[in-house]
């Protein structure tokens, strides 16, 4: 047995888990349905939506000299200390801004501007989020951008091919963690220790937002400066994002106030309800490591939990491929085009697929009506770069998390089994 084995381990861990969260079989607008949409934001921890309404009582700020001023000065540092020891890294910063977009804008920016190297690289897998933000201010800062294309057929980057286009004169390069078009991640530590071996001084901003909820970040494996994500896709909610920042870009040129503390990077009064919120993101990740091994140590517990994690989701994609007893699995759909292909073992909970006689639109509106959420990607400022070279116009995009469960993937199947036969493709 392996250490991470837990003999105790409860039958109804599921059951217990999914009981952590908000609406899990509910939505509260338009009664039961399966959430397969998590890609979209994933379900929210009880313990998130307690603390945030608890903390927006709270009229108090930081730096008085009150018990309330502390104590909200204390959240935010806990959850400061949390969040470095969930990305396992003692240095750094913790930033929280408005989305995960405009951190990405902000990182890039600052080191785009900051960087005395000619050439930016990024990658046509990118989310607009960081393909606009290296566009623009390469494109300012009179610097030569490269996009290395991804493989459309494997819906992922080469980690060779990224490499071959990095020089010495790349000062800022940009990586995304997992696509959430096609759901299939990056070997990221691989690709950033190349990087640097080329390019020592380069600048690595990673995009972790479609990645955070399958866990298993490790910042220090990762040679990066700037790695963001958005916490309402890992079990918080909307209305902040999250970013890790090296020392070395804190020291940036960047927004502050005059006179005020230089490394200071947040602006303006702080929600401590964000803050808090992620704290119990990072506690929910060592419940969840504690419940499925015996290790003691905090980053051992996270490391048991993505363990967890990943191979939840991969029994739940796996059932959703190739199906159980004499349930189809999507892959039995002889014209169904797999986003990243059938087989494909970096592919991260996420489903995303298109029939060329019928449209996505269609099938998701059906799925719904069976209460079922889906959700369509067509090939917009958001989806293109994935959708275009595949020639598609849309898909259907079928995003699960380590809380669905192998009946809600079923379910999925039969509905959609019956919508192929009402429209008469078997
Ligand atoms: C990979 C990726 N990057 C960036 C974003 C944008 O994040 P936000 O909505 O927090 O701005 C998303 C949102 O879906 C995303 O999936």
């Amino acid at each position: 047995m392996r250490k991470d084995e837990k003999l105790t381990q409860p039958k109804d861990l599921l059951q217990v888990i999914r009981n952590k969260f908000c609406h899990v079989e509910e939505c509260p607008f338009s009664g039961k349905r399966i959430f397969f949409e998590n890609a979209g934001g994933s379900l929210t921890l009880k313990t998130v939506a307690k603390s945030s309404g608890d903390l927006a009582a709270i009229p108090d700020n930081q730096g008085r000299n009150n018990r309330a001023s502390r104590e909200v000065k204390d959240l935010i540092q806990k959850s400061k200390t949390d969040a470095l020891e969930f990305f396992n890294t003692e240095k750094g910063s913790i930033l929280i801004g408005e989305s995960g977009t405009e951190l990405l804008f902000r990182l890039i920016r600052s080191a785009i501007l900051a960087s005395e190297k000619g050439t930016v690289v990024g990658s046509t897998l990118e989310h607009p989020a960081s393909r606009s933000a290296t566009t623009k201010w390469s494109k300012y800062a009179s610097k030569y951008l490269t996009l290395i294309p991804h493989c459309k057929e494997y819906g992922s980057i080469n980690v060779q091919q990224y490499l071959d286009g990095i020089s010495s004169d790349v000062g800022v390069a940009t990586i995304i963690h997992t696509s959430p078009v096609t759901g299939i991640s990056i070997q990221i530590r691989e690709l950033t220790q190349g990087i640097k071996e080329i390019s020592p001084d380069c600048f690595i901003i990673v995009d972790g937002i479609q990645h955070a909820p399958h866990g298993e970040i490790n910042i220090s494996d990762y040679p990066i400066d700037g790695y963001v994500i958005s916490p309402y896709k890992v079990f918080s909610r909307h209305g902040y994002g999250l970013a890790w920042i090296s020392d070395r870009l804190r020291n940036l040129p960047h927004e502050t106030l005059l006179n005020g503390p230089a490394e200071n990077w947040e602006l303006g009064t702080r929600d401590v309800g964000s803050y808090a919120t992620f704290s119990e993101v990072v506690s929910y990740f060592e419940w969840l490591g504690s419940q499925v091994s015996t290790s003691l140590t905090r980053r051992e517990k996270f490391v048991d939990a993505s363990r967890f994690i990943k191979n939840q989701e991969r029994k739940l994609v796996e059932t959703m491929l190739y199906g159980k007893d004499n349930v189809k699995g999507l892959s039995y759909y002889p014209k169904i085009n797999i986003i990243g292909g059938i087989e494909n073992k970096f592919r991260e909970g996420l489903v995303s697929f298109a029939f060329p006689e019928l449209s996505s639109d269609f099938l998701v509106e059906e799925l719904n009506s069976k209460g079922i959420r889906t959700h369509v990607r067509k090939s917009d400022h958001y989806s293109s770069n994935i959708l275009e070279p595949l020639n598609l116009e849309s898909c259907v995009r079928v995003s699960m998390c380590h809380y669905n469960s192998e009946d809600e993937v079923i379910h999925f199947l039969v509905s959609m089994s019956e919508i192929m036969q009402q429209s008469n493709l078997k």
